[in-house]
């Protein structure tokens, strides 16, 4: 009855109720846990959701439409286990960077051409007054919003990234934004900043030669025949990519960096995270409730695999944590044998609740940004482990912050972790900072889901929010680096030395002529 009166109120807070596309197609549960944020925060102001995703759920709210692409997940394949392994033997990971473009080419092709996707975009029946399309590196999904006609909007997965900033305003600055791929942070030595103009470089000659034509042939195979088949007038694809009203980044200051960032970049960082903390189921409720001298929580993610890790490198962890005095809680796949009485292996952790709970005092992880962003929402601090991506910079951030100790994935981490978590307890500045940057979190004039809805309704209310856009895309590149003025100094230059070289020339011809005829 409760719940049904809540429903009815919201339903006669919100005035009308849109039709929303949301578009998150990525195979990896860290992204579709953000796609079903989206949703959620959507589903709940009121909103008519329709849900493009890998992980389709048994039961959703009515208002809920889902369109199962788990096919995608044929075409990235898990390389987990070799970057575990690269980090153990200290070996190179050989990062296949073509085969990485075509495959997560084919993967975003896939998901248009999917059934349930096709009889979506092929019905004229279907109408949408926004799509929101998380982005990462194909901007193929920007087409949709020619076959729809209407705006869309990005959701940057990742911190501020110099490419995502690109579709929106301008490129950022190399000297002090770092790639969300590298592992430094600013302030940059003379050879760092030099590396991260190389890399902005380099990602700018990838994405103009090789995703860029993918792209346009893909657009021109699959989706410019379903604009035709609805009578709309087919964009060129450059204008579409840059077309986007809005990007909802899933980052905070009090998390990430502080990047200056265009009118249009909405960070809402944490929106994943749900207002209200669910209760802990009964066992680890009692487990957390009797941990007196603290409990640790362990999770490397939904991707690194126990099954992964090599026996000893288990054997020695199991060892070192039944040497604490702690509660060790190691969110796993498999029970270890010879499990020590003070750690409890659970296959499936609620970690938001376990996180919220006053005894968990630290959070061993790897360091992921949805991990990060839940430490800093519950205020706790974390030693990170990191595996992949944008994991390092996290960690390396999170040692900057203060809330935060780094650990390379070695043989040795056992004796690592035991330091790192004496450490800890015995300096509280760890957890402080942690608190201190949970107040700066929180403290929003909206919390992160509603405002999120908000700046969706606001899109569609304004009809793309052209008022937002960023003058910096009606200027090319060289007019931006003031090439051109350049251009015109050197040409000017180039001329007045000429000229002078004339005249000089032109007066010792004349003065050799005159002096001949004085003779
Ligand atoms: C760009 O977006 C605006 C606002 O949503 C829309 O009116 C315009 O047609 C779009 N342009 C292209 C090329 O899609």
């Amino acid at each position: 009855m409760y719940r049904q009166l809540l429903l009815l109120t919201t339903l006669v807070v919100v005035g009308e109720a849109y039709k929303v596309l949301v578009v998150f197609p990525f195979p990896s549960r860290s992204h579709s846990i953000l796609g079903d944020g989206v949703v959620n925060a959507l589903a709940k102001a009121g909103h008519q959701v329709t849900y493009i995703t890998p992980f389709p759920k048994a039961k959703t709210a009515s208002n809920i439409r889902e369109l199962d692409v788990s096919t995608n997940k044929a075409f990235i394949p898990d390389d987990t286990r070799d970057h575990l392994e690269s980090h153990l033997n200290n070996t190179r990971l050989d990062l296949k960077l073509a085969t990485f473009v075509t495959t997560l080419s084919k993967m975003f092709a896939n998901t248009i051409e999917t059934k349930a996707v096709q009889k979506l975009i092929n019905d004229p029946n279907e109408k949408f007054d926004v799509i929101i399309i998380e982005w990462l590196f194909f901007e193929l999904y920007a087409g949709l919003s020619a076959v729809f006609n209407c705006p869309f909007i990005w959701v940057s997965p990742v911190d501020p990234h110099w490419k995502m900033l690109a579709l929106v305003d301008d490129v950022a600055n190399p000297a002090y934004t770092p790639d969300i791929l590298s592992d430094i942070l600013p302030p940059f030595s003379f050879v760092q900043r030099v590396k991260e103009l190389g890399l902005q470089i380099f990602g700018l000659g990838l994405q103009y030669f090789v995703i860029y034509p993918i792209l346009l042939e893909d657009y021109n195979r699959i989706l410019v025949p379903v604009i035709q088949k609805r009578g709309l007038p087919v964009p060129p694809l450059q204008d579409l990519i840059y077309n986007a009203s809005l990007v909802l980044s899933n980052s905070h200051p009090s998390v990430g960096k502080t990047t200056s960032l265009p009118q249009n970049y909405i960070p809402v960082g944490g929106y994943h995270i749900g207002r209200e903390v669910k209760p802990l189921p009964e066992n680890l409720k009692k487990l957390l409730d009797n941990s007196k001298d603290g409990l640790i929580f362990f999770s490397l993610g939904s991707n690194i695999k126990s099954k992964y890790l090599p026996d000893q490198l288990k054997q020695s962890l199991l060892k070192m944590f039944g040497g604490l005095k702690q509660t060790v809680l190691w969110k796993f796949e498999e029970d270890l044998p010879g499990t020590p009485p003070n750690v409890h292996i659970v296959q499936w952790a609620p970690q938001h609740s376990i996180l919220a709970h006053p005894n968990c005092i630290i959070f061993l992880t790897h360091g992921g940004l949805l991990s990060t962003t839940e430490a800093i929402h519950f205020g706790k601090p974390i030693i990170a482990i990191p595996v992949f991506a944008d994991q390092f910079t996290n960690a390396k951030r999170a040692v900057q912050k203060g809330f935060g100790i780094y650990l390379k994935l070695t043989y040795n981490l056992a004796d690592d972790i035991k330091a790192a978590v004496q450490e800890m307890l015995s300096n509280p500045r760890y957890s402080l900072k942690a608190k201190e940057l949970s107040v700066i979190y929180h403290h929003r004039p909206l919390t992160p889901d509603k405002e999120l809805v908000h700046w969706v309704e606001h899109v569609v209310k304004t009809g793309g929010a052209p008022h937002l856009r960023s003058l910096a895309l009606m200027v090319p590149w060289y007019q931006k680096l003031y090439l051109d003025l350049l251009a015109v100094i050197v040409i000017l230059i180039y001329a007045i030395v000429f000229a002078i070289k004339k005249v000089i020339s032109y007066f010792r011809k004349n003065k050799t002529k005159s002096k001949r005829k004085t003779k």
